[in-house]
Parts: C-alpha cells; sequence; structure tokens
C-alpha cells in the first residue's frame, strides 16, 4: 500500500492550517458581521466562543485526525470500529462539499475583481452596484471564474499534501501576512482612521441581541473551520511531534488576529466618508472599490495599488481555504475507491462544478428556483452554518471525551511534553470538550428548534 502522505515540517503544518482558516471568513465576513453587531461587542463575543467552542473543537478533531490516519470517516472508524461515528465523519465531507459549493462562487468574484483591479478598471468613478450585480447575475461569466479558480485549486490537491499544499501554503501564507499589514498601516493613514478603529475599540452593547450572539457563534466555527472533519484530515498527515495544544492555540490566534486587523484595513477607509460599516454582503465587492476611488482618487497610483492588492489578499486567502476543502472530499474519494490522488482530485473538481454552477445561478438565472424558501446559495450556507457545523462539532468533542479513552487522548494532547503546566492546560481543554462545548452547543440547538 502507497505510504501515507505527512506534512514536511511544523511550520508547514501551523501555516497550511491557518491557511485553512484565514479566508473570506476573515476578509468578508468578519468585519460584515463585526459592522452589524456594534463593533467590539461582537469581537468580545466571538472572541469567547472561540475559546470555549471552536478551540476544544478543534483539538477534538486533531486527536481523531492524528490517531486515526486516514480520512474523516474512515479515522472514526478505525477508532471506534463498532459504532456508528464514521457517519459524522462522512456528513463532514458532505459539509466540506456543500460549503466549497457556495464559497467557491465568492472565491470567483474574488478572482474577477482582482483580474479587473490589476487591469485598472476598478479606477475612476463607476456605478459599483451595477459592476457588481452586472457580473453576477450573468449565467456564464461567473462560471468562466468559478472554472478558472477550481482549476487552480485542483492542480494544488492533486500536487499531494508537502508538494502541492504545505509548498503552496509556505508562500501564500507569508505574503497574506505581509499584504494585510502594508494595507492596515495604509489605512491607519487615512483621516477618518481614528473613528474607525475607535468603532472596532469600543463595544456598543446595544447590538448586542440574541441573533447578534448566535451569528457570532457560527462565524467562530466557519472562520476556525471546524466541525466538519477538514483539520482532521491536514491532522491525519501530522507527525508524532506535532504539538496538538499549542498549533491549536496559534491558529485561533493568527486567525483571530487577522479577522481584527481586516477590520483595521476595511473600517477606517469606510468612516472616512462616513459610509455605512452594515454594508452586508456587498461591502467587499459594491461600497469597497466605490470609496477606495473617493478616498484615494486624487492619487491613481495609491488608488491602483491599494485595491490591487486588497483583491490579491482575499483571492490568496479564498484559495488556501478552498484547498482544504477540496482535500477533505479529495482524501475520502481516493482512499475510498483506492484512486490516484489526481483522478480523485479532478471527479471532486467536476462534482464542486456542477453544485457551484447551481449556487452561481442562484444569483440571475435560478433566482426564482428555491427549496425551503432559499436559493442554492442560501440553502447551502444555511443548512451548514446553522446545523452541519455546529452538530458535527458535537460529535467530535463528544466522541473524544466520551468515547475514546481519556489516556489516549491525554497522551496525545501532552505529546513528549508532560510538565505541570502542561498537565493542568490538558485537563482544562479535556473539560471544555467534554462539558462546556457540548452544553453550549446544546443550547443553542434547542434554542434554534424551539426557542424562536
Ligand atoms: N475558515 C474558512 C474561512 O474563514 C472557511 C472554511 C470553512 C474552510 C470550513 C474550511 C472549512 O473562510
Amino acid at each position: 500500500m502507497e505510504a501515507r502522505h505527512q506534512f514536511g515540517s511544523r511550520l508547514g503544518v501551523i501555516l497550511a492550517s491557518v491557511g485553512s482558516a484565514v479566508g473570506l471568513g476573515n476578509v468578508w465576513r468578519f468585519p460584515m458581521e463585526a459592522g452589524r453587531g456594534g463593533g467590539a461587542a461582537f469581537i468580545l463575543v466571538y472572541v469567547i466562543f472561540v475559546l470555549i467552542l471552536a478551540l476544544p473543537v478543534m483539538c477534538s478533531e486533531f486527536v481523531v485526525g492524528r490517531k486515526g490516519r486516514a480520512n474523516a470517516a474512515d479515522s472514526f472508524k478505525r477508532l471506534a470500529p463498532n459504532g456508528s461515528w464514521s457517519m459524522v465523519g462522512y456528513m463532514g465531507v458532505l459539509a466540506g462539499f456543500l460549503i466549497l459549493s457556495f464559497y467557491i462562487v465568492v472565491a470567483a468574484w474574488t478572482l474577477y475583481y482582482t483580474v479587473e483591479s490589476l487591469r485598472g478598471t476598478l479606477i475612476g468613478e463607476h456605478d459599483f452596484n451595477l459592476f457588481y450585480s452586472d457580473f453576477s447575475t450573468d449565467t456564464w461569466h461567473p462560471l468562466l471564474y468559478v472554472f478558472l479558480f477550481l482549476v487552480a485549486n485542483t492542480v494544488i490537491v492533486a500536487g499531494g499534501v508537502q508538494k502541492g499544499i504545505e509548498r503552496c501554503s509556505k508562500w501564500m501564507m507569508p505574503l497574506l501576512f505581509l499584504i494585510i499589514v502594508t494595507l492596515a498601516c495604509f489605512s491607519l493613514s487615512l483621516p477618518g482612521a481614528s473613528e474607525g478603529v475607535r468603532f472596532l475599540l469600543y463595544p456598543d452593547f446595544s447590538k448586542l441581541t440574541i441573533g447578534v450572539v448566535l451569528s457570532a457563534m457560527g462565524q467562530a466555527f466557519f472562520s476556525l473551520s471546524v466541525g466538519i472533519g477538514c483539520l482532521a484530515t491536514y491532522a491525519s498527515y501530522f507527525k508524532r511531534d506535532v504539538d496538538l495544544i499549542r498549533s491549536s492555540f496559534v491558529i485561533c490566534l493568527l486567525d483571530t488576529c487577522v479577522a481584527v486587523v481586516s477590520g483595521i484595513v476595511i473600517f477606517p477607509v469606510v468612516f472616512s466618508i462616513g459610509a455605512s460599516v452594515d454594508a452586508g454582503p456587498g461591502l467587499v465587492f459594491i461600497t469597497l472599490p466605490h470609496i477606495f476611488n473617493l478616498v484615494l482618487g486624487s492619487s491613481p497610483v495609491a488608488n491602483y495599488l491599494f485595491s490591487a492588492l486588497f483583491y490579491i489578499l482575499l483571492l490568496v486567502a479564498a484559495l488556501t481555504s478552498s484547498v482544504s476543502m477540496h482535500e477533505m472530499v479529495t482524501a475520502l474519494v481516493h482512499e475510498k475507491f483506492r484512486l490516484k490522488r489526481p483522478q480523485a482530485s479532478v471527479i471532486v473538481a467536476v462534482a464542486v462544478m456542477v453544485c457551484a454552477a447551481a449556487c452561481s445561478l442562484s444569483f440571475g438565472a435560478w433566482k426564482d428556483v428555491t427549496v425551503f424558501g432559499m436559493v442554492f446559495f442560501a440553502l447551502f450556507d444555511f443548512v451548514t452554518a446553522k446545523f452541519m457545523m455546529p452538530i458535527g462539532g458535537l460529535c467530535f468533542c463528544v466522541f473524544v471525551s466520551w468515547v475514546m479513552k481519556r489516556s489516549v487522548v491525554e497522551n496525545e494532547l501532552c505529546g513528549s511534553r508532560s510538565s505541570r503546566t502542561r498537565r493542568v492546560i490538558v485537563s482544562v481543554v479535556y473539560f471544555f470538550m467534554r462539558a462546556v462545548a457540548p452544553l453550549c452547543l446544546l443550547g443553542v440547538f434547542f434554542y434554534e428548534l424551539f426557542g424562536r
């Protein structure tokens, strides 16, 4: 049998996992949610959810993946051969597939905006509402970009764990950090900067409704890629010397930093002309290009650079995240059907293309085709964010802390470090996996079902 792939270095592990976590969720969705949820008030709730929910789920995924050493479904099967726990893995892979199908549509818009910003088309006053709706509601044009994005994605996944995913994360993630810091510095030098930063730092608790709290939880799951076995798949390629707890903390920290810094990039620009911060999904594709022109219109070079760098940032973030979703589905197809990795990745890509087309058409030709009152794009988003991710997260925590032997789990989490502090940290994380995270998730679930 072919030897299982592994990440080559610990840095590669961190960069690939951060690559999965940092994505459109950070740059596109987080500022929009924070804008609606009262700035710092939202961020505070978000950070609490990261610590009490996302982190324990992430550690559980890492344990399942590294101990199981297979795709998400088979890892469960190996660890508990007599149960139906592998269903959790299958559900996760399905969720990954569905998320990828709508995610890639927004990634395709990003690719289009990147190309247009590099061509200089975004410079000068346009009606960006029209620019965005002309493109997103068209039938073939967005599909062409979905296809191109998917090709790039498939080439990376087909390349393998070390030569594809790790190699591209190793240069793309540093590039992403460099761009975002450059943009933040630039943004902070704008006239409206202090107001934008104040908005991010001063909490407006009056905006904190139960709906906002729940969306902060959904955002934490989505942004950290947890609950569907995506990180479990990556962990199946970790070597024994990777410190699971430390890696989880680093990933959560970097992901949250990128999200907050994205806010620092976006809000000063928005505030400098007094535009609304809760402009919704159109913020990045309609409001921002318009504002770039207003704020930087007097200097075409700065305008060109800022908008091109911004969309390249978004593109890189989207690419490394979508690769991780593609990888988890490919790993399953590759191992289950004993296909070669490139073949498996192409088969997955074809299937994704079909579902992504349905999501893309949701904005145009199929805008009246609805299931439970939702177009495909919204349906996939709703089902995965409201049900599959939280249920998956709950199952991962319960499996690791109630079904697996405690000594085995502690051994995975402690690694070669058995200092007192380490044992205390592991006990705390274990308690969160066993009680706090499951109770919270059940509470949210019952509220969603009966409380509204
Ligand atoms: N975390 C990614 C983002 O923030 C999205 C994602 C979700 C990636 C689930 C993998 C799995 O954009």
